[in-house]
């Protein structure tokens, strides 16, 4: 039920424009997918709906928008040139080759009839695939090489960003100077980074391209408690508030000792209830100084912090919320499916409508202007309506097929309102505007409408 409901999103996403398999015409490139003009919309909303949260209507934030390339020695800094990597394991018989973790996690997974007895090590685990015998797991750097220039030689390599995370880091001192911020204050960006997964898979959820959007919030470690809190406090509001999730679908997990990250002296992962099952959509962590601390070292750059009321000269510690826009957008789509009863144009019947409920500030789009008919007259009509209402909101015409159909293809994409132009419009100058989560319709004034809509949308 679960993997069907997966199967019906990706269908839906397929054919009404919101992600296409990537590069499709020459046989697709596994776990690659493009947005589609819904997608894209979809996306950019979930962007500018983040930026505007956590970084428009603060006074704390900076924003930036760094390289995806950068000098390789940063990453030798942030310790992903070392240690950026999953332990692999091959199959000396299919060469296919297996995160050595997830080869024990796969097993306790399986039905109980399928089960053989879990391998207690990776020694003693076989190929998933045909059986065969493993070697000793080798470590793997997923970080994508390249090389700068014409020369494909070992002074020439280069890597495409893992994380934006390092971009803040080396720009702390470039923005400190220039904003003379105090602390504490974040530096915020949103933007791809590149990880070559293993194990990618789960439509969006896991690819090997995806985009970030992260703040480094740089304090005086004093009662760094409190703010991670804070910032805790703000995470759960914009699920609640913007994103408008049932919260019962999210995991607060805690990351004890041993599991974090050895620089990490907090991290909480905010998981989601995925069909394929519960696994992390982002995460908050307090980083400490390490960050800092590594780039003064390896760039021999003072990064240190002079506080202009006590004199207290420190590196500063950095709490950092970090979310994939990939997986929100994955959120923002299984929440927002529907499958209703919906009575049809016959009356006393009904059939099951698929309605795409997004919070209606994210759908892609928000108003769809429809003429009863493709007559000359109801165009006269609503053209102008359309370009109208389209210098404020996201608007779709169209003018083809069955209202009912029309209806039902706006609900699918999540379109918040459909205007209805019918021949008693000719006379009453009026529209009929229909609600997508409540079906319910009400005559609006044609010169009442944007401000009727401004209304509706809370603008
Ligand atoms: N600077 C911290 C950092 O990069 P991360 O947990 O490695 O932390 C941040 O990545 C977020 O990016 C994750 O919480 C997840 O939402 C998303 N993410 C990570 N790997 C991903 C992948 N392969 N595909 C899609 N999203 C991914």
């Amino acid at each position: 039920m679960a993997e069907n409901r997966m199967d019906k999103i990706i269908s839906l996403c397929k054919r009404r424009g919101f992600v296409f398999p990537g590069s499709e015409i020459y046989g697709g490139l596994a776990n690659s997918w493009d947005y589609g003009p819904l997608g894209h919309l979809l996306k950019q909303n979930i962007k500018n709906a983040w930026w505007k949260f956590f970084v428009q209507n603060r006074d704390d934030m900076v924003p930036l928008d760094t390289a995806i390339i950068m000098n390789p020695k940063v990453w030798e800094a942030s310790g992903h040139l070392a240690s950026f990597s999953d332990a692999l394991v091959e199959c000396k018989s299919c060469h296919q080759r297996f995160r050595a973790d997830h080869l024990l996690l796969a097993e306790s997974l399986k039905p109980e009839h399928e089960k053989a007895p879990p391998p207690q090590t990776v020694a003693e685990a076989r190929c998933p695939e045909c059986g065969g015998e493993l070697t000793a797991p080798k470590s793997f750097n997923l970080m994508f090489k390249t090389f700068i220039g014409s020369t494909e030689d070992a002074a020439a390599v280069a890597y495409l960003r893992p994380e934006t995370a390092a971009g803040m880091f080396v720009n702390f001192k470039n923005i400190q100077t220039v904003t003379r911020r105090r602390l504490p204050f974040g530096i915020a960006q949103i933007g791809k980074n590149f990880r070559n997964e293993i194990t990618p898979g789960n439509f969006i959820f896991r690819t090997r391209e995806f985009e970030i959007a992260e703040f480094e919030y740089f304090i005086n470690p004093e009662n760094w408690e409190q703010t991670f809190e804070r910032w805790l406090h703000e995470i759960k509001r914009w699920w609640q508030e913007v994103m408008q999730i049932n919260l019962d679908h999210l995991v607060w997990r805690e990351i004890p000792d041993g599991e974090r990250a050895h620089y990490s002296q907090r991290t909480v992962d905010i998981e989601y209830q995925y069909p394929f099952g519960v696994k992390e959509l982002h995460g908050i962590a307090y980083r400490t100084d390490f960050d800092l601390l590594r780039h003064e070292q390896y760039s021999g750059t003072d990064l240190h912090y002079t506080d202009p009321d006590t004199g207290e000269r420190f590196i500063p510690h950095v709490i950092e919320p970090t979310f994939g826009i990939d997986r929100m957008l994955l959120v923002a789509l299984l929440e927002a499916y529907h499958e209703e009863e919906a009575p049809t144009a016959t009356e006393g019947e009904s059939e099951t409508r698929v309605v795409m409920k997004f919070p209606k500030i994210l759908a892609p789009l928000q108003v769809a202007v429809l003429p009863l008919s493709k007559k000359e007259e109801l165009a006269a009509v609503g053209k102008p309506l359309a370009a109208a209402l389209r210098q404020k909101f996201r608007v779709d015409y169209d003018e083809t097929q069955s209202i009912g159909r029309r209806y039902r293809r706006q609900d699918e994409i999540g379109t918040p309102y459909c205007v209805t132009v019918d021949f008693d419009s000719l006379e009453d100058k009026k529209v009929t505007v229909r609600d997508r989560d409540t079906m319910k319709q009400e005559r609006v004034a044609i010169a009442e409408v944007s401000a009727y809509l401004t209304a509706q949308f809370g603008l």
